[in-house]
């Protein structure tokens, strides 16, 4: 009776099974789980304090929120892909409450079939298309055989790679050559400070083959307040299942919620990015105690990925010789072995200090 893919799965998800080795320890700076540290603008916080004061009166009261999101969020997303040029339409907006459940929502779109993913790759990708009994073949370069689905994350978790324009070019040339679905993951957009596309529609052709997912969690800070938007455009040709799919298996995201994010993205927009900022500089700070070691990542991310030997042997000894919560890099996949990700959602003195440590840890090898 029970899903029997979830035998596949590893026996628990990979930041629960780290974050609880981490807490075990003392006096560690935990830089596994990019959960962030900074508070919410006050204006943000104000306009989720309005929205539930609305909901005292009768006049003002909400019940269910419209399954693919209020009207005014949907144009606060739309303003912020507006001043990067990028145009949107209202219709192929919809709300969410992250990228993780999102996309494994959307995954009720498209039959059982090929995914590609990259190696390594953010784990949640894996679990949920092994749920939903999809066949996964990991990437490096464009296989002969194309997939239905390709799942591409740039900036990219865990390596910190922003793809370029010329790269993301290539893939929607692929996917559209060859019929496949690509799923972009955008949940770190805000942190491209180069000429990297921060969105996929930046790239012609994108609308016919491509789905976009965003969160506000990292660019936002509301990785406990819980609020994205996926982007479905009409030429994809699924924006009317999607439609279909959300209203069926989803209750959509809260009045208070929505009008959070609705502020963060457009009066508190500037206190948004300066706190993206903050966290750019961290990984900038760390990165540069790394000079010297072999790394991608910090900048236009907040990932450091960087190269180390065995990847639960260094987490282990970072841990408890330096003090530092790292990611095994083989939680990614097997692509991801020889490696660490460090991430940079800390505050600066943490960040300081890790650097500190950084450079004592690489100096020794
Ligand atoms: C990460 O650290 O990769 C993410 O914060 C985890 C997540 O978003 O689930």
């Amino acid at each position: 009776m029970i899903n029997k893919n979830l035998n596949k799965l590893s026996e628990q998800y990979l930041f629960s099974e780290i974050g609880k080795i981490i807490k075990s320890r003392q006096n560690v700076i935990n830089l596994s789980v990019g959960d962030v540290k900074l508070p919410l603008p006050s204006a943000v916080v104000e306009a989720g304090k309005k929205a539930a004061e609305e909901l005292k009166y009768k006049q003002t009261f909400r019940g269910y929120p419209p399954e693919t999101g209020y009207d005014f969020f949907k144009r606060a997303v739309i303003s912020y892909y507006n001043c990067r040029g990028t145009i949107i339409d209202e219709s192929e907006v919809f709300a969410s409450d992250g990228i993780k459940s999102d996309m494994s929502l959307f995954l009720n779109v498209i039959e059982q079939g090929k995914v590609l993913l990259p190696s390594p790759c953010y784990p949640a990708y894996i679990d949920a298309n092994i749920l939903r009994g999809n066949e996964l073949e990991f990437y490096d370069g464009f296989p002969p055989k194309a997939p239905d689905i390709i799942i591409i994350c740039s900036p990219d978790n865990p390596t910190g790679r922003a793809m370029s324009r010329i790269e993301l070019t290539e893939w929607v040339a692929y996917a559209r050559k060859n019929n496949s679905l690509i799923l972009y993951d955008a949940a770190y957009e805000a942190f491209i400070t180069n000429d990297a596309p921060r969105s996929i529609y930046e790239i012609d052709g994108a609308r016919e083959c491509a789905v976009e997912f965003c969160s506000l969690s990292k660019t936002a800070g509301f990785t406990g307040v819980r609020c994205g938007y996926t982007i479905v455009p009409k030429e994809c040709g699924l924006n009317a299942a999607w439609r279909r799919v959300k209203s069926c298996l989803s209750n959509g995201v809260s009045y208070i919620t929505q009008r959070m994010a609705e502020c963060a993205l457009t009066e508190a927009l500037s206190e948004t990015m300066s706190n993206v900022k903050y966290y750019a500089d961290n990984a900038a700070i760390m990165a540069e105690a790394l000079s010297g070691a072999e790394f991608s990542g910090g900048q236009n991310s907040p990932y450091i990925w960087l190269k180390c030997g065995d990847s639960y042997k260094e987490f282990y000894k970072l841990l408890d010789e330096f003090g530092l919560g790292v990611t095994p890099g083989i939680g990614f996949g097997q692509g991801g072995e020889g490696y660490v990700r460090i991430n940079a959602f800390c505050t600066r003195d943490d960040a300081v200090t890790a650097a500190e440590r950084l450079k004592q840890y690489s100096s020794l090898r």
